[in-house]
C-alpha cells in the first residue's frame, strides 16, 4: 500500500478551533450515548481520524480539564452550518455528565485535534478493527477510502453485545463485516485480534486501521505485522490538555531517523502506524528516549 507521503504524525493538519456550540440530539445505542453538537468551523476541518475536546460539567463546572472524544460523523453542511456527533461510553464524571446532556445547552468545544489517519493513494483493501465505541471513529475513515476506490471492511468487537457500536451501519456500507465480542453474546467469541488472521485471510487486506483500548491495539498491530501489513492505530492515552501543552500524554515513538522521543498523541497522534510505538514501554521513559536523565 502506498501511504500519504506526508510524515509521521506530521499528515495534513488545519488549525483547530474553539466553538460556543450547542447540543443538538442526545440519544442512546446500546450501551452508548450519541451526542450530536453544532460546531461550526470544526466539522469543515475535520479529517478522519482527529477528536474534539469538550468543556464538562457545566458552566459552574468543578471539572477543569477537557474531555476528549472521537468524532464519528462530522457534517460540514446543514441547517446548523456544522455538526459533529460523538459516542460517549460512561467511565468518570465527565463522561457521565455528557450522557446526560440536553438538546439546547451550550457546550464549549475545541476541535479538530490531532492527525488524521493517512490514506492509500491507490485503491487498497483495507479492514478497519474496532474495539468498543473505538469503532465510532472508523466509519467517517471508510467513507473517505471509499472515496478513493479502496475496498473496505470491518472487524468490529467488544466485551458483550451492548458495547459493540456500529454493526448494522457496517453491514449496510462495507463489504464483509465481522463481529466478535469476548463474552460470545454477539458474533464469535473472542477478541478481535483473535478473529484477524482470518479476516485478513479472507477479505485480502492489504492494509489494518484500528481504533480502540491500548492492549487491543497492540495485538492487533502485532498479527498485522505478522503478515506483513501496515496498520494505523489510533491510541488513546490520558489527555488533559489536548492541545500539547502538558505532555501527560506521552508515549514512546520511534521517528523516521529511529530516534525514541516522548511524543505527545494530542498533536503528533492520535494516529500512529502501529510499528512505531514501543509498546512494551508504553508508561515509561526509556532510557535510549532523546532527552531521558540517565
Ligand atoms: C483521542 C481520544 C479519543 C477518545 N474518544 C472517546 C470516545 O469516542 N468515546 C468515549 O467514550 N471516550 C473517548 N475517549 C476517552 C474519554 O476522553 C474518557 O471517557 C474521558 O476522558 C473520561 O472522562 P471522565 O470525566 O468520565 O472520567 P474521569 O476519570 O473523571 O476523568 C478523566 C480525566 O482525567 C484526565 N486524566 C486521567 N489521568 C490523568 C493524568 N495522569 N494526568 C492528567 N490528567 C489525567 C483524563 O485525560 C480525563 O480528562 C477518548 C480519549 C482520547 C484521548
Ligand atoms: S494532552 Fe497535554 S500535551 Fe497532550
Amino acid at each position: 500500500m502506498t501511504v500519504g507521503s506526508t510524515a509521521q504524525g506530521v499528515a495534513e493538519r488545519r488549525e483547530p478551533v474553539q466553538v460556543r456550540g450547542e447540543v443538538l440530539a442526545r440519544r442512546r445505542v446500546g450501551a452508548y450515548h450519541l451526542v450530536e453538537i453544532t460546531a461550526g468551523g470544526i466539522a469543515e476541518r475535520f479529517r478522519p481520524g482527529q477528536f474534539v475536546a469538550l468543556s464538562v460539567g457545566g458552566p459552574v463546572s468543578e471539572l477543569l480539564l477537557r474531555r476528549s472524544f472521537a468524532v464519528y460523523r462530522a457534517t460540514p453542511v446543514g441547517a446548523f452550518s456544522g455538526t459533529v456527533q460523538i459516542v460517549v461510553g460512561v467511565s468518570g464524571r465527565g463522561s457521565e455528565w455528557l450522557a446526560g446532556v440536553r438538546p439546547g445547552e451550550p457546550l464549549d468545544i475545541v476541535g479538530p485535534l490531532g492527525t488524521p489517519f493517512r490514506l492509500p493513494t491507490t485503491p487498497t483493501a483495507c479492514l478497519l478493527v474496532g474495539g468498543g465505541y473505538g469503532s465510532a471513529p472508523l466509519f467517517s475513515l471508510a467513507e473517505a477510502l471509499r472515496a478513493r476506490e479502496c475496498r473496505v471492511d470491518f472487524l468490529i468487537g467488544a466485551g458483550s453485545q451492548e458495547r459493540v457500536f456500529g454493526e448494522l451501519e457496517a453491514k449496510r456500507s462495507a463489504g464483509a463485516v465481522a463481529v466478535c465480542t469476548d463474552d460470545g453474546s454477539l458474533g464469535r467469541r473472542g477478541t478481535v485480534a483473535d478473529a484477524l488472521p482470518d479476516e485478513i485471510e479472507r477479505t485480502g487486506a492489504a492494509a489494518v486501521y484500528a481504533c480502540g483500548p491500548m492492549a487491543m491495539l497492540r495485538a492487533v498491530g502485532a498479527v498485522a505485522a505478522s503478515y506483513g501489513l501496515p496498520c494505523q492505530v489510533a491510541v488513546e492515552e490520558s489527555m488533559a490538555c489536548g492541545i500539547g501543552v502538558c505532555m501527560t500524554c506521552v508515549l514512546p515513538v520511534i521517528g523516521d531517523d529511529g530516534v525514541t522521543r516522548m511524543t505527545r498523541s494530542c498533536v503528533d497522534g492520535p494516529v500512529f502506524e502501529h510499528d512505531r510505538v514501543r509498546w512494551d514501554d508504553v508508561g515509561t521513559v526509556p532510557a535510549d528516549a532523546l532527552g531521558a536523565t540517565p
